[in-house]
């Protein structure tokens, strides 16, 4: 049974969560995953061995630290625009190596969660004090509509951690185009791609033995208890992973284990599941040459060089306005 609030909904979460969970099939949106809990077990996600992302990028930035810090680089200064910043262990490294050869530049770190930025603010402030930095709450697409304003001087943009890969290709196109919209001639985008490679190291790093990512997933769940008064038994959904080696896209499901009727109060809503049925809860996108070069071309913008680990498993792309 369902009975739409006849006011709006109170948040995005509020009423994201409606129409995910009133939708055939059923889905909730990954962003929504990182409050206080969702955001401490990320972090614990990129401690994993399995979860090689991380160590891929981390090592394709040390061993090009000179070379990205001065592609960054303007005689006038610049602005350095990091969408998806998180707790910036990565960024750190060439935040240090900017300071380290006096280049000017004001770092203005963007995330959707609050929480995260304080707490990068203060670890800056103790490891790398010299840096500028200018904290930025908000999603990716409203913090966009302010970028153009930063046209002062050179605009680098960075996305590390392959965090597009949360968005279907059409989503990353306009997601491209609304920045390549923000940049001018001078300004870069520098971007982190996870690549194809064999499926069973994808499917391992999203489906760990001790259970992080299942958490991590089921976090949505406990959300939707805890701010909209819902009562999901998160031990009666099973996490689930797939990867489809010819579309490249990794996907995460919420299985339920049974059929059952979740009632959530502040949505006027109760859900009905069949046993078995599913929640899409987030897709991993992962990319090759050719599809970043048409995503690129697709939004306005030229692929202009290229760095990859030793094994080829993650890329980062400088990319300009064509
Ligand atoms: C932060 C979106 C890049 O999709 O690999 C990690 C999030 N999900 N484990 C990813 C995630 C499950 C991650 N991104």
């Amino acid at each position: 049974m369902k009975n739409p609030p006849e006011t709006m909904f109170e948040t995005a979460f509020a009423e994201d969560t409606y129409k995910g969970l009133t939708n055939n099939p059923k889905y909730l949106l990954s962003k929504y995953i990182y409050d206080k809990k969702g955001d401490k077990l990320f972090q614990k996600i990129m401690d994993m061995p399995e979860y090689y992302l991380t160590s891929c990028e981390m090592n394709i930035l040390k061993s090009n630290t000179e070379a990205i810090a001065k592609a960054f680089s303007s005689d006038a200064g610049f602005d350095l625009i990091e969408l998806g910043a998180g707790d910036g262990k990565k960024t750190k490294v060439i935040l240090k190596e900017l300071v380290d050869k006096n280049y000017k530049f004001n770092y203005l770190p963007v995330d959707i969660s609050q929480n995260v930025l304080e707490e990068l603010e203060t670890s800056l402030a103790e490891e790398i004090s010299e840096v500028d930095v200018k904290i930025q709450q908000g999603t990716y697409f409203k913090t966009l509509e302010k970028l153009s304003e930063y046209n002062t001087r050179k605009k680098v943009i960075i996305v590390l951690g392959s965090n597009i890969g949360n968005l279907s290709h059409e989503e990353a196109v306009n997601f491209l185009e609304n920045i390549a919209n923000a940049m001018s001639d001078d300004d870069m985008l520098f971007m982190g791609f996870d690549q194809k490679k064999d499926p069973q190291t994808i499917l391992n790093a999203y489906n760990d033995p001790a259970g992080i990512t299942s958490e991590f997933n089921k976090n949505l769940l406990v959300r939707i208890n805890s701010e909209l008064e819902g009562e999901f038994d998160t031990d009666s959904f099973l996490h689930w992973e797939t990867y489809d080696p010819e579309t490249g896209t990794a996907k995460s499901f919420l299985v339920s284990k049974k059929s059952q009727n979740i009632p959530i109060k502040k949505l006027g809503l109760e859900v009905n599941f069949d046993a078995w049925e599913s929640i899409n809860t987030e897709i991993s996108q992962k990319y090759d040459d050719s599809i970043v070069n048409w995503l690129a071309d697709q939004a306005g913008l030229n692929l202009e060089q290229s760095f990859n680990d030793e094994k080829n498993w993650y890329k980062n792309y400088i990319f300009r306005k064509k």
